[in-house]
């Protein structure tokens, strides 16, 4: 993996052994919710308290929370490599107190609020920002409503010029806990992998999109990445 150019693409899997619940394993519920209740333009549109208290506990929980060994292992594998682009569905802020930086995020983050009016969006993290009752934004002269700074199911994903620039130009393409049920981003394997990039696969099961990767490790992150990244980190690895 030395010398060569990396991406790594993540998803709720990394962050299941923190204790925050995946979006598919169980159920279909997401945290006893419908997606569609909680996770849409339209939900928002209909019922914004419900979707806004839905938010809240969620960005409540990351203080809960604490990075798994193997968001700490993608830190190590990207400060041992010349070249790794690291990029998450994931809404969570753990890759970055894992000690991982420049991580990309294309489905949004939960520690920015949005300005609904001018789009702006803004770290709003202290206690006064978690309540469950409307905030409002910092940017405008007639301050108005915040909204998650997520992406939606039915809106475009964050980055993507990017993103399939890197993923376009990359050697190897892994990724780490994702079900491959969520376009684009279960798509990116094809192209890197239709590039030539060797394609390497961590997840707990198969998932959907399993015949784009080469090499697949079926088990839990957290226990099988810390020993894959010190084989790829090694002098032959
Ligand atoms: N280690 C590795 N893989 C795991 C672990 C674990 N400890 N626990 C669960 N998994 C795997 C599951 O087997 C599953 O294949 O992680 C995958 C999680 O899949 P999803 O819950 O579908 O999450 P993800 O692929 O990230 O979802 C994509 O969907 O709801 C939207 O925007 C949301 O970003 C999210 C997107």
């Amino acid at each position: 993996m030395q010398g060569k150019r990396v991406v790594v693409l993540t998803g709720a899997g990394i962050s299941a052994e923190s204790g925050i619940r995946t979006f598919r394993d169980n159920d279909g519920l997401w945290e006893n919710q419908r997606v569609e209740d909680v996770a849409t333009p339209r939900a928002w549109e209909v019922n914004p308290g419900r979707v806004w208290r839905f938010y809240q506990a969620r960005r409540r929980q990351l203080s809960e929370v604490e990075p798994n060994p193997a968001h700490e292992a993608l830190a190590e594998l990207s400060d041992g490599l010349e070249h790794m682009v690291l990029i998450t569905q994931n809404v969570d802020d753990l890759h970055e107190r894992g000690g991982s930086q420049d991580v990309i995020h294309m489905h949004g983050r939960l520690e920015t609020l949005r300005c609904e009016a001018s789009g702006r969006y803004e770290r709003r993290m202290k206690d006064s920002d978690l309540v469950d009752d409307f905030l409002e934004c910092d940017c405008c002269a007639d301050p108005q409503r915040v909204r998650p700074d997520i992406v939606w199911f039915g809106e475009m994903p964050m980055h993507m010029n990017e993103i399939y620039a890197v993923v376009d130009a990359c050697e190897v393409f892994m990724v780490v806990g994702s079900s491959g049920h969520v376009y684009p981003a279960a798509d990116l394997v094809h192209i890197a992998q239709a590039n030539g990039a060797h394609t390497i696969l961590v997840n707990a099961e198969p998932p959907l999109n399993v015949d784009y990767f080469d090499e697949v490790h079926l088990g839990m992150a957290g226990e099988l990445l810390p020993g894959l990244v010190q084989g790829w980190l090694a002098p032959s690895g």
